[in-house]
């Protein structure tokens, strides 16, 4: 008997500036280490450095720039509304630096995912880093969630943990960290081009299981899992 035909996963990614998520997502494309298509690099910043990495790698772009439309709430439409045109399965923010109206995200509820630089929880918003070493925690990390109108809000799928090390400044942990972000990205990625992550209400679904804490990254794998 042979499996079952399924389709490949179809990722839009959104960047809003260096882009080193998208390009770990390009790389693992690329050397089938996730099965999935790249369908669009999306962005809110037409001269980002995602942007040239994608059109350097043949990958299509949707570049707008807030300037040229009336309002935020009009721009955001636009850019959803063009990436829809990829039928994407799946839409990746990462590194969109943009609070995105509340309608649209609800329009793709299940379907969009966020990395965010920190254990959420603990540390939405910006510079999680800095506040990571302010608080004196142990440990400092960053998640994969879905994404729903509440800022960083939205139900954790996974989680990566790095300790936090004396010595260690805003940018030495940012840097220590990246990699790992770029690995649980990756991880995460392949549960879902293998269809085993799904979102029911406010419950993270794997498998047929509700999950009642992050999946956690350890090891190039995820542990109890
Ligand atoms: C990453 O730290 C990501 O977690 C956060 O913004 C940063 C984007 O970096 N949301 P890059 O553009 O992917 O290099």
């Amino acid at each position: 008997m042979t499996a079952p035909h399924r389709q490949r996963l179809r990722l839009a990614v959104f960047a809003s500036g260096r882009g080193s998520n998208f390009e770990a997502i390009l790389a693992a494309v690329r050397a089938q280490r996730l099965d999935a298509d790249l369908v669009a690099l999306c962005s809110d910043k037409p001269a980002s450095r995602a942007v040239d990495v994608a059109r350097q790698n043949g990958i299509d772009v949707i570049a707008l720039a807030q300037a040229d439309f009336a309002d935020r709430r009009a721009f955001d439409h636009a850019l959803f509304d063009r990436t829809s045109r990829y039928a994407p399965d799946l839409i990746v923010l990462a590194g969109f630096m943009r609070i995105v109206d509340s309608n649209v995200i609800d329009a793709w509820r299940g379907r969009i995912i966020n990395i965010h630089p920190s254990l959420l929880p603990k540390f939405a918003g910006l510079r999680t880093h800095q506040r990571a070493l302010d608080a004196h925690e142990k440990f400092h990390g960053a998640s994969v969630h879905f994404v729903t109108p509440q800022l960083d809000g939205g139900p954790v799928i996974s989680h990566v943990q790095i300790e936090v090390q004396p010595g260690d400044d805003e940018s030495k942990l940012a840097a220590r960290l990246l990699p790992m972000e770029h690995r649980l990205l990756v991880a995460t990625l392949q549960l879902f081009a293998a269809r085993r992550i799904s979102l029911d209400g406010d419950n993270v679904i794997v498998d047929t299981q509700r999950l009642d804490r992050p999946l956690r990254y350890a090891n190039d794998g995820f542990a109890d899992f």
